[in-house]
């Protein structure tokens, strides 16, 4: 497939780090050395739905298509107000489509994912448009008053357009089981027969283990991706790391012997957006028109699970 439009969407309410000094015991010299965040976007007034539907109109109209023209629409989301029915169904009603559509949850790696199941529907002969959504509100997973995770989460939506073509080089997605790193529970209603207590934990972290998978995953998936396309780490024009820290992204750029000028950077004033992150950052690559026609492009994002994947394409 080929990417022919993208759109994003962020909550107009910044918060600054400054900003979280006023109830909370850290410092804007903590957070931005050890993270890169300056500031982030987080949900108020508005809802996730109607964010998600704003950057999936953007990118149809980046596309020039319509939504009738669509065959497909993968949502990608760890949480929102709904339960059931699924976010992509909501996105589908909002812009006016009438094709099959299904949410995934591989947490921030749900963009490569999507990527994957379209191209292998492409492949199969079953779609030729389709449309990527992933719209993420991480800040309602957090605690507010635990330092160690909300400073460095923000919301907001990502969106590609798919139509046929040959720019997807290779994809690489892989998943090791390790729960106890990155976690939330969430209450669900008693029943007569389940009598033990439910739990209502906001979202855990053990930080460091998640950095050191994190480099280990995307330096392997990056090289995987590259290896089976043929393709030297040189060769690539830009690598889009998902945006959980620009230490993690520093010593990724490391492992790969790269200069920082391929790797853009736009956690400063985002935040880590779960899987929105790769979607946002390649809409404002391509609007501040940093891509040539045959750029090559690697992404990379990793995740809760764990999961994580690669992809290299051309633009
Ligand atoms: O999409 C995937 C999601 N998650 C990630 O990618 C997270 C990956 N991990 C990280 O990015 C880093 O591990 C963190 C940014 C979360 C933490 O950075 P760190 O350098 O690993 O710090 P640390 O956890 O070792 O904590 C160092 C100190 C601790 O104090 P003590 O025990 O040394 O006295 C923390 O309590 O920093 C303290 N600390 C803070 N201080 C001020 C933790 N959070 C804060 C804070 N402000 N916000």
């Amino acid at each position: 497939m080929k990417i022919v439009g993208t759109g994003s969407a962020l909550p107009t309410k910044i918060v600054t780090n400054d900003m979280l000094t006023d109830f909370l015991d850290t410092s804007d010299e903590w957070i931005t050395t050890r993270t890169g965040v300056k500031s982030r976007h987080v949900i108020s007034n508005e809802k996730l739905e109607d964010l998600a539907i704003e950057a999936a109109r953007k990118a149809l109209d980046d596309a020039s298509l319509k939504a009738e023209d669509l065959d497909f629409i993968i949502c990608s989301n760890v949480v929102n107000e709904y339960v059931t029915p699924q976010l992509s169904c909501i996105i589908q009603g909002g812009i006016g489509a009438s094709c099959p559509c299904m949410d995934i949850n591989c947490a921030c790696a749900g963009f490569i994912h999507a990527l994957e199941i379209a191209e292998s529907f492409h492949k199969a002969g079953r779609v030729n448009n389709v449309l990527i959504v992933c719209a993420e509100e991480p800040t309602r997973m957090t605690d507010w008053s635990d330092r160690r995770t909300c400073v460095l989460f923000g919301d907001g939506a990502g969106a590609v357009v798919l139509a046929p073509g040959n720019n997807i080089r290779s994809i690489k997605l892989s998943a090791s089981s390790a729960t106890d790193k990155l976690w939330q529970y969430r209450p669900l209603h008693p029943t007569p027969y389940i009598t033990k207590d439910e739990q209502d934990v906001p979202l855990q972290m053990k930080g460091q283990d998640v950095f050191k998978f994190a480099v280990k995953a995307a330096s392997k998936d990056i090289s995987r991706t590259l290896e089976d396309a043929g393709v030297n780490a040189d060769e690539v024009d830009h690598y889009l790391l998902h945006q959980a820290n620009v230490r993690i992204i520093s010593a990724i750029q490391d492992y790969l012997n790269q200069p920082a000028e391929k790797f853009p950077v736009n956690i400063t004033d985002h935040g880590n957006s779960s899987s929105s992150s790769c979607p946002i950052l390649l809409d404002e690559c391509r609007r501040s028109s940093r891509f040539k026609d045959g750029d090559l492009i690697a992404m990379s994002a990793f995740g809760a699970g764990f999961v994580s994947g690669a992809v290299l394409f051309e633009w």
